[in-house]
């Protein structure tokens, strides 16, 4: 392969940083790449895991996975094919993943909108309208989700007022955990100058009328919520067959894709994380989807009021802290 085939290392590092824009679990970031000649290695950064809400690292590896299924379709918006190799290294289970690009490769449409999606994707945590996302854009983020080898399953009815129950019960066992509410205040609120964590701006001034309570952040931040009750959310449970770091990782990676394509489709997403957290209301998902599988998120989707103002961006880490160019 000639070196015009090859991403010069600039290009990965430009990779790297918008990869950058990738959700995770309260804005933590909590991924380091190192940028090579022809390759993109993805860390892990213990120092930014949840320990009283994530422990095991589960949320922190789904978030990781994000950014890199974020650094593929950058990738794949650039022109360049991509070889990827999940945790290299059995030594290693803090590198994730290795990224090796094998050279040009055709722009398909998919991956440019995907990439601009990427753009502009936010999490938004007010009350969806009363229009439901319709069944073309879901049956296109079920594609996106089973595209990374992962399934989607919709709850029913009856199944997301469980979701509810066991949100809510989630929700009290942590506000009951000095170390989860020590995290919580050290993550959520504020400006954010540090460029991490959840500012007031993403907050919601009062808790919204929904069914399924969003996470309680015991703080009321500065986002306008209108009158909307949830009633016209879809609830989904993103599942898979493991339950191990690897799984996490992957599970990620459809995560992104599915969000980047429900924010293509005009749906918006809101993750919900502390019935993963905990054993118990894991446990009552997994019941959920007939043990069939493994739980690693639920997505609330639905379609944004169309005369409200969105929140605006949440703030990224400086690049400086996040991308590492080790090549010459
Ligand atoms: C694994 C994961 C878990 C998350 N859990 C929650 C949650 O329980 N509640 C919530 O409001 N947002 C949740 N989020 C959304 C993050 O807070 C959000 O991605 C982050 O603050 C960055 O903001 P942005 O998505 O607007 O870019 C989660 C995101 C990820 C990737």
């Amino acid at each position: 392969m000639s070196d015009a085939e090859r991403p010069t290392v600039a290009v990965l590092a430009e990779v790297a940083a918008a990869a950058g824009y990738a959700p995770s679990v309260h804005n933590t970031q909590p991924w380091r790449w190192r940028v090579a000649d022809t390759t993109l290695d993805l860390y892990a950064v213990r120092g930014r895991q949840l320990p009283g809400g994530d422990p095991e690292g589960r949320l922190l590896t789904v978030s990781c996975g994000a950014a890199l299924h974020h650094a593929r379709i950058a990738l794949a918006a650039g022109g360049w094919s991509a070889e990827v190799t999940r945790l290299p290294d059995p030594a290693d289970p803090d590198h994730l993943a290795r990224i090796s690009s094998a050279g040009r490769a055709s722009v398909t449409p998919e991956a440019t909108r995907l990439f601009q999606a990427a753009r502009v994707r936010h999490t938004d945590r007010r009350p969806v309208s009363d229009t439901p996302a319709s069944a073309e854009a879901i049956a296109a983020i079920d594609r996106a989700v089973r595209a990374e080898d992962l399934e989607m399953h919709l709850l029913t009815r009856d199944q997301i007022l469980e979701l509810a129950a066991a949100a809510s019960n989630a929700d009290k066992v942590e506000a009951q955990d000095e170390d989860q509410r020590r995290e919580l205040a050290y993550w959520i609120g504020g400006d954010r100058p540090e460029g991490s964590g959840i500012p007031d701006t993403a907050i919601p001034s009062r808790a919204p009328e929904t069914t399924v309570p969003g996470r309680d952040f015991v703080r009321a931040g500065t986002l306008t919520v209108g009158p909307g009750h949830d009633r016209a959310a879809a609830y989904a449970v993103v599942y898979g067959q493991g339950d191990e770091p690897a799984d996490w990782l992957r599970a990620g990676e459809a995560v992104s894709a599915g969000w980047l394509t429900a924010t293509e489709a005009g749906v918006t997403v809101l993750p919900f994380s502390s019935v993963i957290e905990l054993p118990a209301t894991r446990q009552t998902l997994r019941d959920v989807i007939s043990n069939v599988g493994y739980p690693y998120l639920v997505l609330r989707l639905g379609t944004a009021a169309p005369d409200t103002a969105g929140p605006p961006r949440t703030p990224r880490l400086p690049v400086s802290q996040t991308v590492e160019v080790v090549a010459d």
